[in-house]
């Protein structure tokens, strides 16, 4: 076995690992102050409802929620019927790792597609479409895609555009699961009015948890009104009866204001997604790895030697993402260093000597 050098002091295992950002804990602080009422009756949480109207530049109703899973089971099934669909990518968050909640919460069928790198087009709806309108299937009534996706790609404006006009024309919704939605508006130099309320998405899980938040996602009903009934009408009972709804709301809120303040999500998001482009171009050159794709966002997919998995993750963790190709994921965040990277790559470089 190679001496090793220390291993990085913030590991590559998620963007879920790192802490919080300083901002957020001062924001945590300074909303400390007094007592406010409860449930979202408070200064707090109307302002970061106000707040992201101004970063939509649109009406949205926004409700904040403990965490990522529930805010997706809030938004698709304040939407959604239990003999209704969604369709989604195979690899969707919703899909694999939320223990089934959206199809427990909603009862409704969740059609997972099969896809290359996690993205939908058009024609990969088409063949369900024909289960519209019979009692026998599940009825499509929702899309749900990732932005960015679970396997690191990204949509474009123009491909989320053509989706939501291909849902809209069979009649469905579009769900956007906006986990890392802010690394994909810095890598691809767009805005939320621009890539989500033009193009046509009708809701989103507006996620802060991996760019610098302590906790607390938001759910986002863009679009206002459906056959006449506004979109949202039914999210506060869904919130409640999912165990969603925050009794010191003004906790989520504070942490919400505090990241859009000054554009700090995004500069959080930007430091990550140059991050992981850092430790693509230290790694890429150790004989033994070969980058699965030019990271796009925050991740960086590798295929190693098989035998040197198990070394490296028990020099510093991060997780297998595809065993049978020997591909594994390496997460940057807001918090990742130049020194965590220079120390992977030099990790990875020797733990490879041993393998390539
Ligand atoms: C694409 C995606 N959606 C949603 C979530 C939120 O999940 P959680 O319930 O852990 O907050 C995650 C977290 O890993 C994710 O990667």
């Amino acid at each position: 076995m190679p001496i090793l050098p220390p291993p990085p002091v913030g590991s590559f295992v998620s963007d879920n690992a790192a802490g919080v950002s300083p901002e957020v804990m001062e924001a945590l602080a300074a909303a400390n102050v007094g007592t406010a009422m409860a449930y979202g009756d408070d200064d707090w949480t109307r302002r970061a409802q106000a707040r992201l109207r101004e970063v939509f530049d649109g009406p949205v109703h926004s409700y904040f929620c403990w965490g990522g899973t529930g805010a997706n089971v809030v938004g698709l099934a304040s939407v959604l019927r239990p003999w209704q669909a969604v369709l989604t990518a195979a690899s969707a968050h919703i899909v694999v790792d939320e223990c089934g909640a959206p199809a427990r919460f909603t009862g409704s069928t969740i059609v997972p597609i099969p896809t290359d790198d996690g993205r939908l087009s058009p024609d990969l709806l088409t063949p369900w479409l024909q289960w519209q309108g019979s009692e026998h299937h599940p009825q499509p009534a929702v899309v749900s895609i990732t932005q960015s996706t679970e396997m690191g790609t990204l949509y474009s404006v123009d491909e989320i555009g053509a989706l939501c006009d291909a849902a809209h024309a069979a009649g469905m919704l579009v769900h956007l699961d906006g986990a890392r939605i802010a690394n994909a508006l810095v890598a691809t130099g767009s805005d939320l009015p621009t890539m989500v309320r033009d193009t046509g998405v009708d809701l989103m899980t507006l996620g802060l948890t991996k760019d610098g938040a302590m906790f607390g996602e938001t759910v986002v009903f863009v679009t206002a009104t459906r056959d006449g009934a506004p979109l949202d009408a039914e999210a506060r009972f869904v919130r409640k009866q999912a165990g969603q709804l925050v009794s010191k709301s003004r906790f989520v809120a504070a942490q919400v204001l505090a990241l859009l303040e000054d554009d700090l999500w995004l500069a959080n998001a930007r430091h990550a997604n140059l991050m992981a482009a850092r430790l693509a171009r230290s790694v890429e050159a150790i004989p033994g790895v070969r980058l699965a794709d030019e990271p796009q966002v925050n991740s960086v997919f590798v295929h190693l030697p098989s035998a040197a998995i198990a070394p490296l993750q028990q020099w510093s963790f991060f997780w297998d993402w595809d065993l049978t190709v020997d591909l594994v994921r390496w997460m940057t965040s807001f918090a990742t260093t130049d020194e965590d990277v220079q120390r992977f790559a030099a990790g990875v470089s020797a733990v490879l000597a041993g393998h390539a």
